[in-house]
């Protein structure tokens, strides 16, 4: 928990209440974004009602034991997926962020826990995916040397429809599961490290290690600034000096003003 000093009673407050975020020439800002940001462009939640949590079983369909016990289902779950997001259009939320990276460059670190491909449709280079991607697949066997991730589109509705890797194993879905470390951890240490701004968009809050990194950031970096957005406070919603209520469309395009 933060010391209430640094709390700010905006915390809970609706977007439409507080000024835009000054960013400076020399601010690094990390934004981490959930599903809700995909939300308003048709993708599927997964906690919120009818979320995919609540017509599918996790462990069943997003975990290392699920595929070993039933690979066509999991197969089907992503193909499924995969059809869904191939229809989806970015929103302006995706396009206000690929429209800050214009102007900040590599002063912006984007990690999503999304796998759809929203944010790079919306003009985000340098999306840091750390649940993976949709359209990427890979060997399922670890220690395979040539079952790299690779480019995959394909839908695999049936056992038998499984693509199979040059080793003979069959290929996975290139998604971090339950159970598994998500990718690029390195990466994103370094970047909540060196963070003056950090903001996450449309996460619950329920799922580690992102829900740590605002706390992971209130440790390191004691005078950056923490926001939330989102229609509702995420579980991790103490930990953020602001939580902006609203949905990500309404709240981003006019969140930032680059100095
Ligand atoms: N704008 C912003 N946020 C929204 C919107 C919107 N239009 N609509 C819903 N939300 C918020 C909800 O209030 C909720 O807090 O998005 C959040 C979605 O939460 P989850 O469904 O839990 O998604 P997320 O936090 O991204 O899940 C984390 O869990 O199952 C795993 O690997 C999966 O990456 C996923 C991880």
């Amino acid at each position: 928990m933060k010391v209430e000093t640094k709390r700010n009673p905006a915390r809970g407050a609706n977007y439409t209440e507080l000024a835009p975020v000054e960013i400076s020439a020399s601010s690094r800002v990390f934004i981490l974004t959930g599903a809700g940001i995909s939300a308003e462009s048709g993708i599927a939640t997964f906690r919120d009602k009818n979320g995919l949590w609540e017509m599918h079983a996790v462990e069943d369909v997003a975990s290392p034991q699920g595929w070993r016990k039933d690979a066509e289902l999991v197969w089907k779950f992503y193909s499924e997926r995969r059809a869904q997001a191939e229809t989806c259009k970015p929103n302006v939320a995706h396009i206000a962020l690929g429209e800050l990276e214009k102007k900040i460059g590599d002063k912006l670190f984007l990690c999503t826990q999304n796998v759809d491909g929203l944010h790079e449709l919306g003009g985000s280079k340098r999306v840091v995916h750390m649940h993976g991607e949709l359209f990427k697949s890979r060997c399922e066997d670890a220690k395979c040397k040539v079952g790299i991730s690779r480019e995959d589109h394909a839908l695999y509705p049936t056992l038998a429809s499984i693509a199979k890797c040059e080793c003979g194993s069959r290929l996975r879905p290139d998604i971090c599961w339950f159970g598994e470390i998500p990718f690029f951890m390195d990466r994103i240490s370094d970047a909540l490290d060196a963070c003056d701004l950090f903001v996450t968009v449309g996460s619950s809050g329920a799922v580690y290690p992102a829900a740590g990194f605002v706390r992971h950031v209130n440790a390191k970096r004691p005078r950056a600034k923490s926001i939330y957005v989102g229609p509702e406070e995420p579980d991790n919603a103490d930990e953020f000096d602001e939580c902006r209520l609203g949905k990500a469309s309404a709240v981003l395009p006019g969140l930032f003003r680059v100095l």
